[in-house]
């Protein structure tokens, strides 16, 4: 199999990583990856919008399968796009349609997709500019903390929550007159839901799914997940308090009705459901979908597969899963990011990356790094991300913070602290 994995991310490492154990992968293209994927598969330069030249990348290099990574192109249409070009129709893609994909790219539809399926969130109402002063006596209905929410997609920064009360009003207000552009025509405020966060993954073929292990994200730049909000400075999976109770429950009360809801719907979904949930008490509720694996929990989730990477892409195009058998290592992994000074505002790019080379025990995904000549340098404001296993997953992070201690660039910055709340 020729397969292409869109993205350039710690993310798109990790599957091409995990594609190039699979005797299956013949040749593995990474549109655009970066310095890390350069060493395992051939990177490819296009934009993973880019919609015709990732047509003309499949057909030239007789690929077989596409599995995307980032969210944006399954929100434009990707998986709908090679449904109607016949040179792409029999590329397998994985990702949901654009249908499927407004979980994502729509916080009120995501919120009406779970109303109608008793989906456990929490309780909402969503404005826009006409009904602003609605907006504002809703606000006077919660009690503090204020969830404000862009509709669509901002980058990860379209949530705020707010202690004070005329505070959220005129951020509703700036908010609804563009702060985030188009993405905050439409407001969903909700009540805010006091509990721990963890992340479950679903691989599903639209029929049938596949529990993938549980893993937790640290979203803030700083120790004690403090200060402004990343794309993520570490992970760890599973999660130690998501136990067997919490795993039913979270399976009856939300996988199953989610997937059972796309079904009924009709919506095309073969891929990956990111759900992050919030437990409150005992309770889990969904904060959000997203379409696709997260960033850098794939660095934790998919080196405890086991089970052929091919094989599992394939039964999920196919419609098999249900015949697909999963092995998990019963490791934990951890994942620690090294990032650029000054990231998630302002950093610089073009930092030579050295000391990979005596990371052992270890496995070094890049993320923001390029090759320029001989060298590895920065090219993001997320740079690497160390993963390790253990059966224990205090000795995982240990690992990886042993090993993150070899490597160096200039401004180079990591938390410290990651897993150690758990
Ligand atoms: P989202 O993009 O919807 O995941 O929101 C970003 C972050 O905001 C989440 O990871 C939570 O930490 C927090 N959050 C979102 N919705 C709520 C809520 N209803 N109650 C408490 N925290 C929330
Ligand atoms: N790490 C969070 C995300 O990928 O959305």
């Amino acid at each position: 199999m020729n397969i292409l994995v869109l993205g350039s991310g710690g993310r798109e490492h990790t599957f091409a990583y995990q594609l190039a154990k699979s005797e299956r992968c013949k040749n593995i293209f990474v549109a655009p990856g970066n310095a890390g994927t350069a060493a395992i598969a051939t990177n490819v330069a296009l934009s993973v919008t880019d919609f015709s030249a990732i047509e003309k990348c499949v057909v030239e290099n007789h690929i077989n399968m596409v599995i995307v990574g980032p969210e944006d192109p399954l929100v434009q249409g990707i998986t709908d796009y090679f449904a109607e070009t016949p040179s792409l129709k029999k590329v397998q893609i994985i990702g949901p349609s654009k249908r499927g994909a407004l979980l994502e790219g729509s916080k009120e539809r995501a919120k009406e997709f779970m109303m109608a399926h008793n989906i456990p969130t929490a309780a909402y109402a969503s404005f826009t500019k006409a009904s602003l002063e609605a907006g504002k006596q809703f606000l006077e209905t919660l009690s503090p903390p204020y969830v404000l929410k862009a509709d669509g997609l901002a980058a990860g920064k379209g949530v705020l929550i707010i202690e004070d009360i005329s505070e959220a009003k005129m951020e509703l207000e700036a908010m609804l007159s563009g702060k985030f552009g188009d993405a905050s025509t439409t407001v969903v405020i909700e009540e805010f839901l006091d509990g721990i966060e963890l992340s479950v993954f679903v691989l599903t073929d639209g029929k049938n799914y596949k529990v993938l292990p549980t893993a937790k994200d640290y979203k803030r730049i700083g120790e004690g997940d403090k200060g402004l909000n990343t794309g993520g400075m570490g992970a760890i999976s599973p999660v130690p308090f998501a136990d067997d109770v919490l795993m039913q429950k979270i399976e009856e009360r939300i996988v199953k009705p989610t997937v059972n809801g796309l079904k009924k719907e009709k919506i095309d979904y073969k891929g990956f459901v990111f759900i992050g949930i919030i437990k409150v008490g005992e309770e889990p509720y969904v904060i959000e979908y997203n379409v696709r694996m997260g960033d850098p929990e794939t660095e934790v989730v998919l080196p405890r597969i086991k089970t052929d990477f091919v094989d599992l892409m394939e039964a999920t195009y196919e419609q098999n899963l249900d015949i697909m058998p999963l092995e998990i290592d019963e490791r934990s992994a951890a994942t620690i990011m090294l990032v650029s000074g000054g990231y998630p505002e302002a950093y610089d790019k073009g930092k030579k990356i050295t000391g990979v080379e005596n990371v052992s025990d270890s496995i070094v995904f890049h993320a923001g790094t390029k090759l320029e000549g001989n060298d590895v340098v920065t090219n993001g404001g997320r740079v690497i991300a160390v993963t390790s296993l253990d059966a224990d997953y205090k000795n995982a992070i240990k690992k990886s913070y042993q090993n993150c201690e070899k490597i160096t660039f200039d401004r180079m910055y990591y938390r410290t602290d990651i897993g150690f709340d758990l």
